[in-house]
């Protein structure tokens, strides 16, 4: 285990049957569907990469960077888009990917742009829920693990950039935090 760890949470097993569950279900929610399935940077790019490779029909990705925290626990509350999507959405079935939802800021800014482009259907599948963390109403239509409120990192996750490649999700030790 990493020396920054205090507790793994969820195993790299136990997030690798998850994300075999949610991809089966997704395969039958959008088969014949062509669905555009989009990443949300940086953070869900772990869980996307093992997802796809579970999704077993044709569709098509693409990316989207926004970023609210920076190097903190907190939202800071205003969302960015750092890069737009390469493809355009009119008609399409959209699939969100995201690895956790918190304030549900991130999510509801994003789909709020993607709202107007037109899209046949807007759909979102996270990884990580925390409930407790809300600012503004938000669910998912896809959720793998609903998290009690603590700060977790790894499987894409960071605390400052850092500790996105752990391929388990553990939690922080406090003095992490505090250096
Ligand atoms: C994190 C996480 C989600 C978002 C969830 O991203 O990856 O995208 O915060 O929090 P919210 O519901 O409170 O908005 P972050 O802004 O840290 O950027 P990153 O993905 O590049 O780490
Ligand atoms: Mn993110
Ligand atoms: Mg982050």
């Amino acid at each position: 285990m990493h020396n920054d760890i205090q507790e793994v949470l969820y195993s790299e097993e136990q997030l690798q049957e998850k994300v075999r569950e949610l991809g089966e279900l997704l395969s039958k929610e959008y088969g014949g569907r062509n669905p555009l399935v989009i990443c949300v940077l940086k953070g869900a790019f772990v869980f996307m990469s093992d997802l796809v490779k579970r999704i077993e029909i044709p569709l098509e990705i693409d990316f989207m960077a926004v970023s609210s925290y920076g190097a903190s626990t907190k939202s800071s509350g205003v969302v960015k888009i750092i890069k737009d999507l390469d493809t355009p959405i009119e008609g399409r079935n959209i699939l969100i990917v995201e690895d956790i939802i918190d304030s549900g800021l991130t999510l509801s800014y994003l789909i709020d742009v993607l709202e107007r482009r037109n899209a046949q259907s807007i759909k979102v599948v996270t990884l990580f829920d925390k409930p407790s963390g809300r600012r503004v109403e938000m669910e998912a239509d896809y959720t793998g693990f609903t998290l009690p409120d603590k700060f977790i990192v790894g499987y894409g996750l960071d605390y400052a950039e850092k500790y996105r490649n752990l391929p388990y999700i553990g939690v922080l030790k406090p003095e992490v935090y505090s250096e």
